[in-house]
Parts: structure tokens; C-alpha cells; sequence
């Protein structure tokens, strides 16, 4: 196992990563000895039990709650239903919410726990290589709003954040796909090594070798810890994380959520971001080519779905970085540094849109 911290003085928490942890209550440290677990349809059948059972075994009370699968039910209704949940079996402010899901399931659950009493301990059991990476970490929680992804949320960070690397081993391969976007990200807006072990190290990970697999995620969570430790509210350098999804979210709301993955889109949204550097003469075409081809070899799409140029540009306007109406877009100073600008002319944004665009 390998334990990384991110470092937020008396909010500090560990990442666990590691084999077969999701057995290891006793890494599981409860304010009180009861505990909410949220999963969903899928996920609980496969590991509810095996979280659950050495819990009991340790003296904990577990109140279990399932929800339907899917991005188009991180929403109001699924929300109210974790309250309903929560009041009915007499949770209090100080049982621990355990999220045992990929990002769905952290994102929503986490919000509860932000908002349940006006806010009670989290912790994510992430089991999706996008949610072990990305989503687990750095305590953004959300549900969406038919206009726009994550439009209401709640900054509220875990209190720990355990990793099973074998949980990944029953992910659908669309899915581990999905979530390589997200660890490709990493690489192109800080890490230029670790883009460069990607691309060495890319089919060991697209076969699930354990020990690739879990540096692809330590490397992965170590990026993100420095950068939430920095600009935890995102005030500045945290926007960097959203590297594709101001093209990503509108593609996502725009055909409709659950349609393409989260990490689909992001990997669209990415080469839109690059189309767009290469265009402002801040990469060049090889560089923008090397790009696509790795999302390429990822088996992520690098063309986004019919949608209007117009509709990106509506949709885009939710985004949570415009700013005095003025849209900021993460892109690629050069590969493994992003800055976020308000640089590129409209025209310019719309060519990169029309030019990833499969019939826009
Ligand atoms: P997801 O939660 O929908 O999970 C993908 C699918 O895999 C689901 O059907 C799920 O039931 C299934 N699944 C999960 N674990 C499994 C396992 N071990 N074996 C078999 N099936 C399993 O999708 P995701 O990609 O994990 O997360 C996407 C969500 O995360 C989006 O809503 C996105 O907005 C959010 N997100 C949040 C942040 C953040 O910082 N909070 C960052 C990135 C993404
Ligand atoms: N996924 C973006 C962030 O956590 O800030």
C-alpha cells in the first residue's frame, strides 16, 4: 500500500492506495462508531458486503444505501433520496457517509455529506479508475442541473480517500478508457516526465497491470494533492484541472447526460484545447499530433459528437470559469504547462470547436 497525504493543516487526509484495501476497516477511523455506506445498483452487488462486512465485524452500525446507476441520476431527486435515507435510519450529524462508487457516487454523496445537518465526516471508496484519480480527491462534490454539470455543489474534502486497485479489475473497458483521459490530463497541464511514461507505459496500463496501474494512479493523485494544497477553493491554479471541460461539460449536457462518458468527453474537450493552442502558435502541429495520438491509442474519441458550434458556445456560457460573462479556457502553453486565458478570438474558438467537431 502507499499512503500519500494532502496537506490542508487540520483538514489533511490521507489517499490509501494499495490491493484489497476495501477489506481493511481498520483503516476506516470513524468519529462514531455508525456509518452510511452509498453505492449504486452496479457497484453494491460486487463490493457492498466486502466494505461492509469487516465494519460490522468491528463494532460498526452500517446503514446501506443503494442508487440507480448513472451520470442522469446525479441530480435533486437521488440527492433527496439520500436524505430520506439518512433521517429514516437516524444518522446524525456525526455518522460518517462513505461513498463506495466511481465519480458519480463520490459526487453526489459527497454533497450530501456537505449538506446533511449542515455538513458530516465523508469518505470516498473510490472504485472507478476516473474516481480513483481524479474525483476522490480534493473535495469538489456536485449534482447536476439540466443546463449545466456540477452547476450546484459544495467544496467538502474527504477525510480519507481509499484506493483499491482491484476494484478495477470488474471496470468495463469503456470505462478504464474513460478514466485514463482524466490520468492523461495530468501529464499535459504539469507533468511532462509522466506524459512521457504514459506514452511508454500505455498498453501495461490498458491490460491492468497491477503495479503500473497503481504508479498511473499515485502519480496521478500526487499531481492532483499539489495542486488542491495550493488553490484549494480554486482561485487560481486549480482551474488548470479543468484542462477540456468547459468543451467537455457542454458536449456532456448537450447530448445529453450518461450519452458519452465523462472521460469522453474530457478527452475531446482536451484536443479541442489543443487545437486551439496550436492555433494561437503555442504548440505546434507535431506536438498537437503527438497529443492525439495518445488519447488515440487510449481508445478515447478525438472527434466530438454532432453538435451545433452554436450549442457549444450556449452551452459554454455556464461554465464556471466565465467571468464577467468573459469565457477563460484552459490551454496548453506547451505540452506539460496549461494556463488559463481569455486570449483566443471568438473566431479562433470556433474553428477548434468546428475542426474536433465530427458534422458541426
Ligand atoms: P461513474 O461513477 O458513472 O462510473 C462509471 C460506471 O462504472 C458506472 O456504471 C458504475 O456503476 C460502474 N462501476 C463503478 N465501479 C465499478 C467497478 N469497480 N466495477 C464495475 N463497474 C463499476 O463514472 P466515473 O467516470 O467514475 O465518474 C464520472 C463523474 O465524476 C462525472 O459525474 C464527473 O462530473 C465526476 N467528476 C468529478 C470530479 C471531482 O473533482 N469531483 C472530477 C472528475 C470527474
Ligand atoms: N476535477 C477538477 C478539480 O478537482 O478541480
Amino acid at each position: 500500500m502507499e499512503t500519500l497525504t494532502v496537506a490542508l493543516g487540520d483538514r489533511s487526509y490521507p489517499i490509501h492506495v494499495g490491493r484489497g484495501l476495501i477489506e481493511s476497516a481498520e483503516l476506516l477511523v470513524l468519529r462514531q462508531p455508525k456509518a452510511a455506506i452509498v453505492s449504486n445498483t452496479t457497484v453494491a452487488p460486487l463490493y457492498l458486503q466486502r466494505l461492509a462486512d469487516p465494519l460490522r465485524r468491528a463494532g460498526v452500525e452500517v446503514v446501506e444505501m443503494v442508487l440507480p446507476d448513472g451520470e442522469r441520476f446525479k441530480d435533486w431527486r437521488t440527492l433527496n433520496s439520500i436524505f430520506d435515507g439518512l433521517l429514516e435510519r437516524r444518522c446524525e450529524r456525526s455518522t460518517t457517509l462513505i461513498a463506495l462508487g466511481g465519480g458519480v457516487v463520490g459526487d453526489i454523496t459527497g454533497f450530501a455529506a456537505a449538506c446533511f445537518q449542515r455538513g458530516m465526516p465523508f469518505i470516498q471508496v473510490p472504485t472507478t479508475l476516473l474516481a480513483q484519480v481524479d474525483s476522490s480527491v480534493g473535495g469538489k462534490t456536485a449534482i447536476n442541473h439540466p443546463l449545466g454539470k456540477n452547476m450546484i455543489g459544495a467544496f467538502h474534502q474527504p477525510q480519507l480517500v481509499l484506493a483499491d486497485t482491484d476494484t478495477l479489475n470488474t471496470l468495463p473497458d469503456r470505462e478504464l478508457r474513460a478514466g485514463l483521459a482524466e490520468v492523461i490530463k495530468y501529464g499535459l497541464i504539469r507533468d511532462l516526465p509522466f506524459l512521457e511514461w504514459l506514452e511508454a507505459n500505455l498498453e501495461s496500463l490498458l491490460s491492468r497491470e497491477p503495479t503500473v496501474l497503481a504508479e498511473a494512479i499515485c502519480r496521478s493523485c500526487r499531481n492532483k494533492a499539489e495542486v488542491v494544497v495550493a488553490d484549494e477553493r480554486e482561485t487560481g491554479e486549480r482551474a488548470l484541472l479543468n484542462l477540456g471541460h468547459t468543451f467537455g461539460h457542454a458536449i456532456e449536457t448537450g447530448v445529453g447526460y450518461g450519452e458519452w462518458l465523462h472521460g469522453e468527453a474530457i478527452a475531446v474537450g482536451s484536443m479541442m484545447a489543443a487545437e486551439l493552442s496550436s492555433q494561437l502558435g503555442w504548440i505546434d502541429r507535431d506536438e498537437l499530433l503527438r497529443v492525439e495520438q495518445l488519447f488515440r491509442r487510449a481508445g478515447l474519441p478525438v472527434y466530438g459528437p454532432a453538435l451545433k458550434v452554436e450549442r457549444y458556445l450556449e452551452l459554454m456560457q455556464h461554465d464556471k470559469k466565465v467571468q464577467d460573462g468573459k469565457l477563460r479556457l484552459v490551454l496548453l502553453q506547451q505540452l506539460g504547462k496549461a494556463v488559463l486565458s481569455d486570449a483566443a478570438p471568438p473566431a479562433e474558438i470556433r474553428r477548434a470547436i468546428g475542426a474536433r467537431s465530427a458534422h458541426a
